[in-house]
């Protein structure tokens, strides 16, 4: 479906051959400027190449999802955990004490509600709003193959503009309808379309099949989304590939603030993102993290 070259050459990717990132330590980043690099680098860790971002933007089509019901006392407390934050401008004035110093990833678009045709979204920031609420970056959804593809691909394009003038990065956020298959050909396609039109980094979905086809033939980081809730060691496990075939890290909500214990969890995905613990080990981790409050 996605491809739609006839070549009778099979694609290749040279999964092994990392991209080369001069100028920077980011993929693709090298030629941005000086606000835009350090606002990556607030993102991801300089040190390790990759993000721990905690996404808790859900309730902007979603309402009180269950376990953002009371952001001020399940996730506030986790905040020092992550390396970002995904979230509304709403939540961020009216929940997020000002004195955190965590890079903030402005959720900047919006509209329909669950109730109604997802992909039927427009820009819902100003870029100056942006920059009074002293982001690192903005974001938005892109419905590839979606009923408003075209809309949503042109919110991007203007965020990419607005954010560019100032030297704010982009985050595009892959997302797909129900009667799409998250296989690896939808997700290159989504991706790529997504860094061609100029995201500097994108948020998409892990796929057990050819993964690493998708991040080798994006030209720009990409984070891996969460998903739905999975029991504790698959998403453990799910981060280590991702960041193993070549994921610059991980924008988890659900399987951390629906996790039976965020606070373990968090701290058992930062060491699987950064310091490459293997699964197992992570949720070892996990375990004593959480057994020892109890
Ligand atoms: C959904 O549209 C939002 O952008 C979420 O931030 C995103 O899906 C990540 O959250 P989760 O890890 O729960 O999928």
């Amino acid at each position: 479906m996605p491809d739609a070259d006839s070549a009778k050459r099979p694609k290749e990717f040279y999964e092994d051959v990392p991209m080369e990132t001069p100028g920077f330590f980011l993929k693709g980043s090298g030629a941005l400027g000086w606000g835009m690099k350090n606002r990556l680098a607030r993102i991801f860790s300089p040190e390790s190449g990759r993000t721990v971002m905690m996404a808790i933007d859900h309730g902007y089509f979603q309402g009180p999802t269950t376990g953002l019901e009371r952001i001020d006392l399940s996730i506030v407390p986790l905040m020092p955990y992550a390396d970002a934050l995904m979230l509304t401008r709403g939540i961020l004035r009216t929940t997020v004490p000002p004195s955190l110093t965590k890079p903030i990833v402005m959720r900047a678009s919006g509209g329909p509600s669950i109730l109604k045709e997802l992909s039927n979204e427009e820009l819902a920031v100003d870029i100056e709003d942006a920059i009074r609420m002293n982001v690192a970056a903005v974001t938005c959804q892109v419905f590839i193959g979606g009923e408003h593809e075209t809309q949503t691909v042109h919110n991007m394009t203007r965020l990419v503009d607005m954010g560019t003038r100032y030297g704010i990065p982009t985050l595009a956020v892959t997302a797909v309808g129900r009667e799409i298959a998250r296989d690896a050909r939808y997700l290159r396609l989504a991706c790529r379309i997504c860094a061609e039109l100029g995201a500097n980094f994108v948020k998409t979905y892990y796929c057990p099949e050819g993964f690493g086809t998708v991040t080798a033939s994006c030209p720009v980081p990409i984070v891996m989304a969460g998903g739905k809730k999975m029991p504790e060691p698959d998403a453990l496990e799910m981060a280590y590939n991702a960041v193993q075939q070549g994921a610059a890290g991980v924008d988890m909500g659900r399987n951390i603030f629906q996790s039976e214990d965020p606070e373990a969890m968090i701290q058992a995905v930062r060491k699987v993102v950064h310091e490459n613990m293997k699964p197992q080990e992570a949720y070892e981790l996990y375990q004593t993290l959480k057994h020892e409050k109890s």
